[in-house]
């Protein structure tokens, strides 16, 4: 094994390099146990998943209750339980087709899903950019984090108001 050249490891005869020593190693442990709890949380959603394979993304309604009922409420009027801490409330997802001549913007919902809202007048606003978090659960398998995008976006329009 490869020797560390640590500071505090090499000074022995005031009993402060002991420790110091000892301390490095206790870190090391530390840490490599850390990798190895990582690791094992890491791979369990794959085993979770079980019948539906690593591949598996949730329908569009469970992805919404997941991932944004907190902020835009169980009905997607902008009034989830997380809502009064915003600062830029969240918006009524019910109205977007209505806000827009009728018809369902799903491009610019998939946008704003992928890559946020940006700043807005009130400063940078607390919706999430989805695009990396997606990226991260399906270990940047592109079409998974793209049919998430989708599921959310059929979801949401069939959610909206007439
Ligand atoms: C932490 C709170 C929070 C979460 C979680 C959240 N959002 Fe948002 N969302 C916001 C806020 C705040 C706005 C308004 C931002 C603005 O006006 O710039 C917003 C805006 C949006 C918009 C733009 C609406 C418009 O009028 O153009 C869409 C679409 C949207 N959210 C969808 C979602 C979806 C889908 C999810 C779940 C994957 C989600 N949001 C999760 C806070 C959140």
């Amino acid at each position: 094994m490869r020797r560390l050249n640590i500071p505090g490891s090499v000074r022995t005869t005031d009993g402060i390099g002991k420790r110091g020593t000892m301390r490095w190693g206790i870190l090391v442990v530390t840490v490599f146990l850390g990798v190895g709890i990582g690791a094992a949380v890491k791979a369990k959603p794959i085993e979770d998943q079980g019948p539906f394979g690593p591949n598996y993304v949730p329908s569009g309604e469970v992805l919404y209750r997941q991932f944004c009922a907190n902020c835009h409420g169980l009905d997607a009027k902008g009034d989830g339980p997380m809502a009064a801490a915003l600062k830029v409330p969240p918006a009524n997802l019910t109205l977007l087709a209505k806000k827009n001549m009728g018809k369902f913007p799903r491009e610019s919902v998939e946008r704003t899903l992928r890559f946020g809202t940006g700043p807005t007048a009130h400063g940078t606003s607390d919706m999430p950019a989805w695009g990396p978090i997606f990226q991260f659960f399906d270990k940047n398998n592109e079409r998974a984090v793209q049919r998430r995008i989708k599921n959310l976006c059929d979801y949401l329009e069939s959610v909206q108001v007439k």
